[in-house]
Parts: structure tokens; C-alpha cells; sequence
């Protein structure tokens, strides 16, 4: 900026407050505006902020101030904002953007439109979330809005243009800008800030009232402390705030009020499962606030889940481990153990994002769920017909495998329900399980093009149809048996080639027949579930890596613990073996339905093959990893059949081809699959894994046999389906470092 004209010639900030001060100070410190001058009705503080550095230049009215100004930051209380907006008026120059700083917006539109009797094309009504319970210029801060948001809610008529360059001010400042309407922030606000404040106050005037205060206040331990924090804050703006937005926040109180009440009846009638319920399901929204929130509604972009792979060249691979629970079983051991009479305990649950994402929707339609903790888990099932409402759009992450099963799920249900996801899961086909739902009764809109979020209408009866699936897909499987559970006679579906057959053998765990008569599976509806135990196995998608990590790098020798090893997912064993790799199965057994075995793999030759077509539904998810070990391999691997890979997480025939080549990798790309001839030196470089985590593992891999740093981008949705791949990969002899924020992969 400093080599350049600065953003703005003249800024005047009127109030020299917390915020005001700060925004004033973060506009000198990064040489936003060549000159800032400050006003404010206390006539010491504009003074005291030359001192201190934080204008460059005191005015002597507002208007003055405004005079020659373009731009104009009104951070005065609520309550003062009108009489300075008539001051404003006469002297504002129809080029200069006018800001305020204010907590509710619709009062503000309210008061310019009364001082201009419109609203202007240069207002931009603007909120910083950020602030302190320190108030005056003496507290303002360069830094406070560094890393934190700031909400603008211009109207239709403000020049695009105009809105950049508020938010370059801003961004320029360190924060993030996000823009909504003005109703629509009203109504967050009242929610998120609002509300929490008017809580803090009541709280500790009522307990400050009480005879015993002193020794309340005097006893008073670290929750007080943290819960009543914002209580210190000024009361003149919050009375201004809470009257200014009082409809909203009238709206939030009578709802928390109503909650409030529900919670002190479940103690008066020792109510346990309510209290139970109520208690896991805000400790589980609360410990994921960041990771499940961030991608929600209003907040479009999550900076901090930017995470960086670097990975050097390591080896062997060796030692004794066991990866995490499988991601098809995870989900599905919710989704059943929700629905069954009883409680279902499931150990080895993988707590991994996708899962995390299932378990917490379960919870949002009113199922108590204990834990996850250290992977147990217990589900206080509701029966078939027990799911209640949620009360917003049921956010799935990244998983495609939650979105298609729930769709089968919630078509039946007597309730509406929004299914949405995040940006990967926004672009993935949908309609593969809208159209067979539809034929069975169901309403589902989805976004144009069968895209996500899905919109479900509930009390549809649905009834039962046989489906002939044009793609080998469990999860299109899964999605009408579940539908199948609640319609009317049989459904039945029938698969082109095997699929994983998780959902088939638990629901028979659970006690409800599946018939299969060779590729068809059916169910009939109207039957019960019933409780029982799950014991989830190592995720052999997991194991994959190091199973194709160990054959190729010299020397290594590595035991994989509890992987599960479904007939439906073996093609990944099949095809390394068929490569040559060197695995052995030990101690094979069933646990809960589910075949069971400890690997051992050692470093061996790998030769290239043409894939046999049967193995890709069997090894769909592994194909990255073992495009990575075809790279390593002796001779030409051909893989077809396989256009599946370019609608998961990523097109991942595309975006493998791509990361091979960034490292020196040349492959042939086909509609189906991808010719890779191995043995061509894998350099150094970068690669961009597309935020698709089998990419990012896959090229953790290829480091072993690479000439020096690999670098992955956007990795941190490997904690979808593999947290703490890191320190694990590590153990073993990888050398993966990752730079990104903690959350990603811990
Ligand atoms: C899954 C099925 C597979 C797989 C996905 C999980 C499941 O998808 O790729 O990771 O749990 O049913 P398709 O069945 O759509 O191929």
C-alpha cells in the first residue's frame, strides 16, 4: 500500500471509543488513508488520541470532521447515531462512502433514512465482530479486528465498487468481510451477541442481589468467571443495542425462554433423558462449533482450514499400529443405533469429520448421544418413528455417504428437512438417489443440475419399488433401503456389480431381515429395529495407504491391527497383490458381523497391471493411493471402468493425473480411468490435493519414493476420515509435517 495512493485521502472517524479508536489506528498503522481525523463530543479523547497515535488530525465539530472526507465512519452509541447523521448531511460529499460500526443494523437504516428520507447509494451499513468489555480510546487497538469478521449489508443500490473498497478498509485491517442483509444480521446478532449479553448481565445482578453475594462472588470459581465476562461491558451501548433491536431479540428470548423452561421442568420431574439430551447435544455443538459451524450459512469462506502438507522422503515403514474406525460403519452404526429400540454402545467409532457430521445431525433430531470418547459411544435410540424435527438445515460436511443415506432416511419421515454441505459436497450428484425416491412417493428439490442442499418434504408415504441401478453405488444401495424400512410392501435393489454391504449385515445386527437373492437386496417395511453392540474395525480405506506406503518403500515390514475386511472391500489387497505386494492376513475372525484380520505387509517389486474391472466398486475409494503405487510399480498399469472416481470428494482421475505431473509423473487421462506407465522418476514439487483428503494422503505416500519435498495443499479435510493421519503416518516412518492450524489433524 505505502508504494501506492492509499485507500482512501481522508478518513473521519466520529466517536473515538473502543472501536472507533482501533479502526482509526489500524488505518494509520497499515497506511490505509493518508490522512485520519477524529472527532468526538468528549473533547479530551480526540486530543488523547493524537498523543497516543491514534488520528492524525483532531477536528473541532463533525462537521469539520466531514468536510473533504471520503469516507466517513460513524462510531458513536446507537442511540446518538441520528443527531450526528444530521450534522453529517449538509457537508457529506456525494462521493464519499458513509460506514458506521453499530451492532444492529436495521436501526441504523432507520435513522439515515430519516435524517436523507432515503437510503443513500454511498451507505454501507457495517459491523465488526470484534470488541472487548474495555471501553475509550485508551483501549483501542490496532490489532482487534486482525482475524476477526466484519459484516457490511449494503443495499441494492450501492455501487459494486463502493463495496470493494469498504472491504479492502476493512480487509486491509486484518479482518474477513462477509456481507448479508440488514434483517438478516439483525436477527444472527440478536442470536449470538445479543442474547449471551443480556444473559451475562441478568445473571449477575440477580446473583449480586442475593444476601450471600459477598460469599457468592467470593466463591465464585472459573465458570463464573468465563460465563459472566461481557458483563463488565458498557451498559449506555448495550441499553442502546437491546432497544434498537428489540424485535429480534425479543424473538431469541422468548425462545431461550421457552428452553429455559423445558430445563427447569426436566429437573423438577428428575427428567433424565431430557436433561441428557439437551446437555450432550450442546456439549458435542459446542466442542465442534468451529469445524461444523464454519461451514455454515453465513460464513462462505473458513481461512483458518487452510493446512499444508510438507512430507520429505522417509522410510521403511515399520511398526505395529492400528488405524482408525472404518467411515462406512462409523456413519451407519448412528444412523441404526438412532433408530432402534434401546441403546446401541458402539466402540472403535471413528471420530473423524464426516462421522462427526452424521452423529451430530442424529442429535439435532432430538437423539441422545453420549460421547464420542476414545471412540465409544452410546445412542439412546428413538425408534423407527421417533426422530424429531431439526430446526435448521442439517449440515453434512464433506460426506457424500451422510447426504444419500439421510435422503432415504428423512423422505419418510413426517417432518420437512434441508440437507446441505460444504463446498466439495455442494458440486456432487444427487440425483442418482432423488429420482428412485421420487419414483417411491418421496418430494425432494434439489439445486439445479441435482446438485445440493436437497430440500426433503416430510409425510410422504412412500412405497416400495424394485430399482435397477444404472451405477455400482452403496450409497444409492443404502439410501432406498433405509426408504425401504418405512414403505409400504418390498423395496428391492439391484446392484451391476458387488458394493459394500455395511448397511445390509447391520441391519441385520439390528434384527431386521435384508433378503438377498444374488445381486438384489430387499427389505419390508414396517419392521423394528433393535439395539444391539457394534464393534468397528480399522477403516481398510485407511489401512490402504500404509499398506501401499510399506510396499514401496525398502526395507519396511509393518503390522496393521483390527482391519476390517469385508469381501465387499478387498479390492485394494486383490489388486496390490496382483502387483505383487507382499501382504499377509493373520488371525482372521468375525466381530459383530464383520470379518476382522491383522496385516503384515513388506516392501516389495510392484509390476504394472491391467485392473480387473470387477475389483473397482470393490476398491473405489483406494484408487489414489494405488495410482501412487502404479507410479512406483515396474511396467504400465490400465485402469478402466472407473468414472466414478470423477464424482467423489474431487475428480480424483483428474486431479491425480495433475499432482503425478506437478512431481514429474506423466500419465495418460482416459473418460474412465488413467494409463500410468510406473517407474518414471517421481520429483520433487507441489501438488494441490483439491481439499479431497485420499489426495492428500495418497502423495503423503508418494513422498517415499519421491527426489525431495512434496508440498500438498488444502489438506485439512483429511480429518474427514483420518484424524491424527499425521502423528500416525510419522510413527511409522513417513515424514509428514503439517503446517496448518490445529483441528485439521489433531
Ligand atoms: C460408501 C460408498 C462408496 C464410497 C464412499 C462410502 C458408503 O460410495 O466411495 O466413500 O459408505 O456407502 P458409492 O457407493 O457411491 O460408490
Amino acid at each position: 500500500m505505502s508504494d501506492s495512493q492509499p485507500l482512501f485521502k481522508r478518513v473521519a472517524v466520529i466517536g473515538l471509543g473502543l472501536i472507533g479508536g482501533s479502526l482509526a489506528a489500524a488505518i494509520r498503522r497499515n497506511g490505509l488513508a493518508g490522512t485520519v481525523i477524529g472527532v468526538d463530543k468528549r473533547h479530551e479523547e480526540p486530543a488523547l488520541g493524537k498523543q497516543l497515535g491514534v488520528i492524525d488530525e483532531v477536528a473541532g465539530s463533525v462537521e469539520e470532521a466531514v468536510t473533504g472526507a471520503d469516507l466517513v465512519v460513524l462510531a458513536v452509541p446507537v442511540k446518538a447515531t441520528r443527531d450526528v447523521l444530521q450534522k453529517i448531511r449538509p457537508v457529506l460529499s456525494p462521493d464519499a462512502i458513509l460506514t458506521d460500526v453499530g451492532s444492529t443494523k436495521t436501526s441504523f437504516v432507520n435513522d439515515v433514512k430519516a435524517v436523507f428520507g432515503e437510503l443513500p447509494a454511498n451507505v454501507i451499513p457495517g459491523h465488526p465482530i470484534a470488541g472487548s468489555e474495555k471501553s475509550g480510546i485508551r483501549a483501542a487497538n490496532p490489532e482487534l479486528f486482525a482475524n476477526h469478521k466484519v459484516i457490511l449489508t449494503p443495499g441494492d443500490v450501492v455501487p459494486e465498487a463502493q463495496v470493494r473498497k469498504l472491504s479492502a478498509l476493512w480487509e486491509g485491517c486484518g479482518a474477513t468481510v462477509l456481507t448479508m442483509s440488514v434483517a438478516y444480521h439483525d436477527e444472527v446478532l440478536a442470536a449470538t451477541s445479543h442474547l449471551p449479553h443480556l444473559i451475562a448481565f441478568s445473571l449477575v445482578d440477580t446473583l449480586a442481589g442475593e444476601d450471600e453475594n459477598l460469599d457468592i462472588f467470593r466463591y465464585a470459581a472459573g465458570g463464573f468467571r468465563d460465563f459472566t465476562r461481557i458483563a463488565a461491558s458498557d451498559p449506555v451501548m448495550w441499553h442502546d443495542i437491546f432497544l434498537s433491536n428489540k424485535d429480534a431479540v425479543l424473538r431469541v428470548i422468548d425462545h431461550f425462554s421457552r428452553d429455559l423452561d423445558r430445563l427447569r421442568s426436566a429437573i423438577a420431574d428428575q427428567d433424565s433423558a431430557t436433561l441428557l439430551q439437551v446437555f450432550s447435544r450442546a456439549k458435542a455443538a459446542r466442542e465442534h462449533f468451529s469445524k461444523m459451524l464454519s461451514g455454515q450459512a453465513y460464513v462462505t469462506k473458513n481461512p483458518q482450514k487452510q493446512v499444508t502438507f510438507r512430507v520429505q522422503p522417509g522410510g521403511p515403514i515399520t511398526g505395529d499400529i492400528r488405524v482408525p474406525g472404518d467411515k462406512s460403519i462409523s456413519h451407519r452404526s448412528i444412523m441404526l443405533g438412532a433408530l432402534a429400540d434401546g441403546i446401541t454402545e458402539v466402540k472403535g467409532f471413528l471420530e473423524g469429520e464426516d462421522s462427526l457430521a452424521t452423529l451430530q445431525a442424529f442429535r439435532d433430531m432430538g437423539v441422545t448421544i453420549e460421547g464420542p470418547n476414545h471412540g465409544y459411544v452410546r445412542i439412546h435410540g428413538v425408534g423407527i418413528r421417533g426422530l424429531q424435527a431439526p430446526r435448521g438445515p442439517l449440515y453434512l460436511g464433506n460426506s457424500g455417504t451422510a447426504m444419500r443415506l439421510f435422503s432415504g432416511l428423512l423422505a419418510a419421515q413426517s417432518f420437512d428437512s434441508e440437507l446441505t454441505g460444504d463446498e466439495s459436497l455442494s458440486k456432487r450428484p444427487m440425483g442418482r438417489v432423488a429420482d428412485p425416491l421420487r419414483a417411491m412417493g418421496a418430494i425432494i428439490e434439489t439445486a439445479e443440475g441435482g446438485k445440493p442442499p436437497l430440500k426433503i418434504r416430510g409425510g410422504q408415504a412412500l412405497t416400495g419399488i424394485h430399482y435397477d441401478m444404472p451405477v455400482a453405488s452403496a450409497q444409492v444401495k443404502s439410501c432406498l433401503l433405509l426408504a425401504g424400512l418405512y414403505a409400504d410392501g418390498l423395496t428391492s435393489v439391484t446392484e451391476p456389480a458387488p458394493t459394500r454391504d455395511h448397511t445390509e449385515r447391520m441391519l441385520e445386527g439390528f434384527g431386521y431381515h435384508v433378503h438377498r437373492d444374488s445381486a438384489t437386496a430387499s427389505v419390508a417395511g414396517g419392521g423394528q429395529l433393535t439395539a444391539t453392540e457394534i464393534d468397528v474395525p480399522a477403516d481398510i480405506s485407511s489401512a490402504a495407504f500404509f499398506l501401499v506406503a510399506a510396499s514401496i518403500s525398502p526395507e519396511s515390514d509393518l503390522i496393521l491391527r483390527h482391519v476390517g475386511m469385508n469381501p465387499t472391500r478387498m479390492g485394494v489387497v486383490t489388486i496390490l497383490r496382483k502387483m505383487g505386494a507382499d501382504i499377509e492376513v493373520l488371525d482372521e475372525r468375525i466381530i459383530g458381523g464383520e470379518p476382522v484380520a491383522d496385516l503384515r505387509v513388506r516392501s516389495a517389486e510392484l509390476s504394472g497391471i491391467d485392473i480387473p474391472e470387477d475389483q473397482v466398486p470393490l476398491a473405489i475409494d483406494e484408487f489414489p493411493v494405488l495410482f501412487i503405487a502404479a507410479a512406483c510399480a515396474k511396467g504400465r498399469t490400465v485402469l478402466r471402468g472407473a468414472e466414478e472416481l470423477r464424482v467423489k470428494e474431487s475428480d480424483r482421475i483428474q486431479v491425480m493425473a495433475d499432482g503425478l505431473e506437478a512431481l514429474g509423473v506423466e500419465t495418460t487421462v482416459t473418460q474412465d480411468g488413467i494409463v500410468i506407465d510406473g517407474g518414471q522418476p517421481i520429483g520433487q514439487g507441489r501438488v494441490n490435493s483439491h481439499g479431497d483428503h485420499r489426495i492428500a494422503m495418497a502423495f503423503s505416500v508418494a513422498s517415499l519414493r519421491a527426489g525431495g519435498e512434496i508440498e500438498i495443499t488444502d489438506c485439512a479435510n483429511v480429518a474427514t476420515s483420518f484424524p491424527g493421519f499425521v502423528e500416525l503416518a510419522c510413527k511409522t516412518g513417513l515424514k509428514v509435517e503439517s503446517d496448518g492450524p490445529e483441528g485439521a489433524d489433531e
